[in-house]
């Protein structure tokens, strides 16, 4: 069978058994069987260079992750409702991690989980139900989190409860000073008030990933915080993005100088293993606790924490954080005269996480072959895809190529990466 007739048959199997909700990267997909730090390889042993993944944070097939893995699953792996010393070790490793005014944390299996819970502390704690979110946020799968995901379908928005509010411009028109997001927010707050609610939280991603990644300004988010807390409502910041180290800082709301009443964090915490949860001011969660037991099944069990604590090994053994900033301003500085070309409107990050900004959306109506000529940030990854350098599309209009390496990505690979952009662009 020929690789073609190969790759049809994949495909037709993928649609038959998953069904149309499912969707792949670039227009030649591609299968990988393996992966080793920022490497990925697919079954003829070809490698690619991974610019995409932030769940591997510390490495594909990390050595300490899977012992550690392995070692705690030959063991034991019970659930909470026992006595765990793996679990109460990590838990207090992580909540180390945190100003101290967050004092406890809850565990969960997802991101979406752990939104969803922020959510439920925040009604618990304010008796209020509104929600404030950024208007291309996405915070998860579930019901309510979907209903917060205005990236993900705006009609799943519950319009009753929900304001979404405009992020920080970006270059090249940046005019906004810092207070500006602030004060929608407590615009935001008002329009819920016209409609008779409250606000339990403003629910943010610290970078503002799905609204195209919007670092700045630094300090953004601390008068927003304000706004809501003035309104009655809650600050939650969503870390499953920025956390553990992809900024530069260990979490992304430190570059705001702020601190959060509840954080809720995922993807990266247990490189692959679905362990996902929240930290958040211990009176909060103990006025929900006099209320309602909690009790997830998979979510920090002993196995769980064991992967979470290998990872904060490697953060801290390899200074992985402070590599993010360093390594990831490089590759900022070697992109940034990239925005002199016409193609390219902005290229803008913070760490390990990098925009380039196409001028021209693609929109979903507009079909793939007849938008080959325009450079959008779809054709632009399939180019690099072709040299084998893995990125993504983000942002309202799919206009952002996203790069978001494993935070093992070194300073050896940044021409690469740079390179195989380049060749996309039609320059260099
Ligand atoms: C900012 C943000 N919050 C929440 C989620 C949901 O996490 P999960 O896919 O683990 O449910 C995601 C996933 O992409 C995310 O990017």
């Amino acid at each position: 069978m020929s690789m073609v007739a190969d790759l049809a048959d994949t495909l037709a199997r993928r649609r038959a058994l998953l069904g149309t909700p499912y969707r792949l990267f670039y227009s030649e997909p591609v299968e990988l069987v393996r992966g080793e730090g920022t490497w990925l390889f697919d079954a003829d042993g070809e490698r690619y260079l991974d610019a995409y993944n932030n769940v591997p944070c510390v490495g594909h097939a990390n050595p300490r992750v899977v012992d550690a893995l392995s070692r705690q699953a030959a063991l034991l792996n019970t659930h909470t409702r026992y006595l765990s010393q793996v679990t109460l070790e990590y838990a207090e490793r992580l909540l180390a991690t945190f100003p101290a005014e967050l004092g406890h944390v809850m565990f969960t299996c997802s991101g979406s989980e752990a939104n969803d819970l922020a959510l439920q502390l925040a009604r618990r704690w304010t008796g209020n139900a509104g929600v404030i979110v950024t208007s291309h946020a996405y915070h998860g799968t579930t019901t309510a989190t979907a209903a917060l995901s205005p990236s993900l379908d705006p009609a799943m928005v519950a319009i009753d409860q929900v304001e979404l509010v405009r992020p920080p411009c970006t270059a090249p028109d940046f005019t906004e000073d810092p207070d500006a997001f602030g004060h929608r927010v407590t615009a935001a707050v008002e329009a819920l008030a016209a409609r008779g609610v409250r606000p339990a939280a403003l629910l943010v991603d610290s970078v503002l990933s799905s609204d195209g990644l919007v670092p700045d300004p630094a300090g953004f988010l601390a008068p927003a915080a304000a706004a809501v807390r003035a309104g009655g409502g809650l600050y939650i910041s969503d870390e499953v993005q920025a956390g553990f180290g992809r900024t530069g800082h260990m979490w992304g709301f430190e570059r705001h100088g702020v601190v959060p009443d509840i954080v809720t964090m995922g993807k990266p915490m247990g490189n692959g293993y679905p362990l996902a949860g929240l930290a958040a001011r211990s009176d909060v969660v103990d006025a929900f606790g006099r209320e309602r037991r909690y009790f997830n099944t998979f979510a920090g069990t002993p196995l769980a924490c064991a992967a979470g604590l290998a990872v904060l090994d490697e953060l801290t053994d390899r200074e992985l954080v402070p590599h993010a900033g360093s390594v990831g301003s490089k590759l900022l500085a070697r992109l940034r005269p990239l925005a002199a070309l016409p193609a390219v409107r902005e290229v803008r990050g913070v760490g390990l996480y990098i925009a380039v900004e196409m001028a021209a959306g693609a929109e979903p109506t507009a079909s793939a072959e007849s938008r080959r000529d325009e450079l959008t940030a779809a054709v632009i990854v399939d180019r690099m895809r072709e040299n084998r350098v893995l990125a993504a599309v983000t942002g309202p209009g799919a206009r952002v190529v996203k790069i978001r390496p494993p935070l093992v990505f070194s300073e050896a690979e940044i021409e690469l990466l740079a390179g195989s952009l380049e060749r996309a662009l039609g320059v260099g």
